[in-house]
């Protein structure tokens, strides 16, 4: 770990329906592709054979901390990349080097998770479009992200850059996000390959699980971003696969990859996450990031000593390597530089940085994501009946976005909660704020400060609560906690003795409006009864507070769902029940299988605090007249839906299948569809969606494939994974 200590000392300075809009765009790159396709086929064997095998070395691994080898002879630049999924740093990083002027102002956006939970495929471009404009601005080729890990254990502490237990859902929304980057000439690197679902012992923990588990968990996402999503780029995992690396791993990489799912573009390794010469070249690693840190000294990188470096050119010369596997991995990365100028730059889009477009976006992003998880008529909150408003909590004083891990983003600015709420009312009415708990490694409940707390609560009309997890305490590495890369959270407790605050102030406020800001669910056994309103915020990037501060004010009404169900304590969680987390140090074993998340939850009849999928609105909505259609295989399910309140509001329309008789165990139902609807008051519209046969399969471990076993097949539609409404069935 040694490496990221000094990188981030340094840094620290679908459903089918709403898709349209994408599909329209694919069409439109494939017409009339072959010849574009064959041309630079002939440019690339072309270059190759121009090209000495030192040269040819030189390519497949980095020239600096985020570029890879050029070859100034025949006009090869260096790629450069960009970390990570929310925005686009200034530095160039050759040395790790930060913006220590403070100048950078990047977009800093919601996180993965805070996209998922728009369930809005259409944000999900939106957020990516940013990314790639960022990146013509500053003139990177590669976004390093998204990350699409499944969201196994609460525990993971990069659930916060990832999207879904689902993989659906997952699959749909990376799908956007990766277009919306590549449509402006920027390649997507969909990070991480595959089944990186812990940190802890990430650099050497072998995971074993089942082939089902892999082809109906684990995988589908990686397939979506690649074969609809088209990623130029796929990052490989650090931990292992069944034995060996996932960064050369011949069944993952070679195999389904580049075998199965057709893979054209470049498998780079994580940083420092290649072992071995012969296996990463023979097992599919086409670039070679990061090894300065395992290979030479890091204040003094020797790119030459890289596994795939000077061994290398050892090994090709004494014939025990074959120059054609240099070929293809030199092929792809050439093939990633045609397709998107990185040769001639003069061609790309200008781009654009920091712009209130993309601070709008950021803003819609948040808007869409923040979940409110609980409400007896305390939300809205009417500005008109309030005098005062009493703030409480650390988190809504702090800004996020400069810390976490390698997503980190040193942003222009950041509206804090504290400050979207100040923003929004304005001088109307009288803020007062205490932090109530202090951010510090090891820090319990502070009495001084939870009575500095209640007092500042005195004669409120409201008590807003924002609390939660935080990245880190300081911007070392090493000094990171809870949501953040490299390690995992402890539990799933509030840190800094919150529970006993929150007790205390529910005391004296039982309408206090209790926001939580983090990667994913937190224990609230001692508060959830009592509470009357519960807000998920996440980590909702440069605008966060002025989205929940809207939310909480009633100016837009709430629509996020939960990319994740939340249980109700850490020994519900499947992984964590059985033990399997976080393995021996060496393996760890998936045993949890397909059952993770809600389908866990629901077919074992386990009652989670808040389901998958759960997600209130200020209004309400009427689910009526399903219709179910089969053309073969294939099924449209119609219906329509209104928003019978008196506000507008978003809907997410979600259908699940489930399969009535199987001849292996299946979940309870599966997320095949969604639709996020917005409706004015009283307004009524159709949803229309197609599941294709795909929707009823199961992966068969006997047969070794996907099966659809005829039969019963019940559609359920819902707002969320518990609140179904409408169900039909339909014989196939
Ligand atoms: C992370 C990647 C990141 C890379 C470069 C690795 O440690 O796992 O997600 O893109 O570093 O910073």
């Amino acid at each position: 770990m040694k490496h990221k200590v000094s990188k981030v000392l340094l840094l620290s300075v679908v459903l089918i329906g709403s898709l349209s809009f994408i599909n329209s765009k694919k069409v439109k790159m494939s017409a009339g592709g072959s010849t574009v396709d064959s041309k630079r086929e002939a440019k690339i064997d072309s270059l190759i054979k121009l090209m000495t095998l030192e040269e040819k070395v030189t390519m497949i691994h980095a020239s600096s901390s985020f570029t890879s080898g050029g070859v100034p002879r025949l006009g090869i630049p260096e790629i450069v990349m960009s970390d990570g999924p929310h925005g686009v740093r200034k530095e160039h990083g050759r040395d790790w080097e930060a913006d220590l002027a403070g100048t950078d102002s990047a977009t800093c956006l919601p996180t993965g998770v805070s996209i998922a939970a728009t369930w809005n495929p259409e944000l999900g471009y939106a957020a990516g479009k940013v990314l790639g404009e960022e990146a013509n601005a500053r003139g990177k080729d590669i976004i390093l992200g998204p990350g699409v890990n499944i969201l196994r254990t609460p525990l993971n502490g990069r659930n916060f850059e990832y999207m879904s237990e689902d993989p659906y859902l997952a699959s749909r929304m990376v799908v956007g996000f990766i277009k919306g980057v590549q449509d402006q000439g920027i390649s997507a690197c969909v990070k991480h390959y595959l089944a990186n679902n812990q940190e802890v012992n990430r650099d050497k923990i072998d995971v074993q699980m089942s082939e089902r588990a892999l082809r109906e968990i684990y995988l589908p996402a990686f397939a979506a971003a690649v074969q609809e999503g088209g990623a130029n780029s796929v990052m490989g995992a650090y931990n292992k696969f069944r034995g060996q690396f996932c960064t050369h791993n011949e069944y993952l990489v070679n195999k389904i990859l580049k075998g199965e799912l057709g893979f054209k573009g470049v498998l780079i390794s994580d940083w420092g996450a290649v072992h071995n010469t012969l296996e990463a070249v023979q097992n599919g690693c086409d670039l070679e990031m990061g090894s300065e840190f395992t290979t030479s000294s890091a204040n003094k990188p020797n790119y030459d000593k890289f596994f795939m470096g000077d061994t290398l050119i050892k090994l090709v010369k004494s014939g025990a390597i074959e120059e054609s596997l240099l070929n293809d991995k030199v092929r792809r990365l050439l093939r990633l530089m045609l397709k998107t100028n990185v040769m001639t730059k003069d061609k790309r889009k200008k781009g654009s940085i920091n712009t209130p477009a993309h601070q709008a976006i950021a803003l819609q992003v948040a808007e869409e994501s923040i979940t409110l998880l609980k409400n007896e008529n305390v939300l809205p909150l009417k500005k008109q009946n309030i005098k005062t408003i009493a703030v409480i909590g650390a988190n809504a004083d702090r800004k996020h976005c400069g810390a976490g891990g390698s997503s980190q983003v040193n942003s222009k600015y950041e509206i804090t909660a504290l400050k979207g709420i100040q923003k929004l009312v304005g001088n109307s009415i009288t803020i007062k704020y205490a932090p109530g708990y202090l951010i510090k490694k090891g820090k319990t409940a502070d009495q001084e400060l939870i009575n500095a707390a209640l007092e500042a609560t005195k004669g409120a009309d409201a008590v807003i609560y924002v609390g939660g997890w935080i990245h880190g305490y300081s911007d070392a590495w090493n000094d990171n906690a809870y949501d953040s890369e490299g390690l995992d959270k402890p539990d799933m407790q509030l840190p800094f003795g919150q529970n006993e605050l929150i007790d205390a102030l529910l005391k004296a406020h039982p309408n206090m409006v209790v926001v939580l800001e983090g990667g994913g669910p937190v224990d609230m056994t001692s508060f959830v009864e009592r509470t009357k309103a519960i807000v998920q915020a996440w980590y909702p990037g440069i605008e966060g507070g002025n989205a929940l501060a809207k939310i909480v004010f009633g100016e837009i009404s709430p629509s996020g769902k939960l990319p994740m169900t939340f249980p109700k304590k850490l020994e519900d969680v499947p992984a964590n029940k059985l033990g399997e987390y976080p393995g021996d140090g060496k393996t760890v074993n998936y045993k949890d299988d397909i059952w993770v998340g809600y389908r866990y939850y629901d077919t074992k009849k386990v009652e989670p605090l808040f389901p998958f999928g759960h997600g209130l609105s200020y209004t309400s909505f009427e689910y009526s007249d399903l219709k179910v259609q089969k053309n073969g295989q294939t099924v449209t399910v119609k219906l329509f839906v209104k928003n019978t309140g008196k506000m507008a509001g978003a809907e997410v329309v979600q259908v699940y299948v489930k399969d009535e008789k199987a001849a292996v165990e299946r979940p309870e139902k599966e997320l095949k569809g969604f639709s996020k609807l917005f409706l004015k008051a009283g307004e009524k519209k159709e949803v229309s969606l197609t599941l294709n046969p795909d929707a009823f399969k199961y992966y068969d471990e006997g047969k070794k494939q996907w099966v659809l076993e005829p039969g019963k097949f019940t559609i359920i539609t819902g707002s969320s994974s518990k609140d179904l409404k409408l169900k039909a069935d339909v014989e196939l």
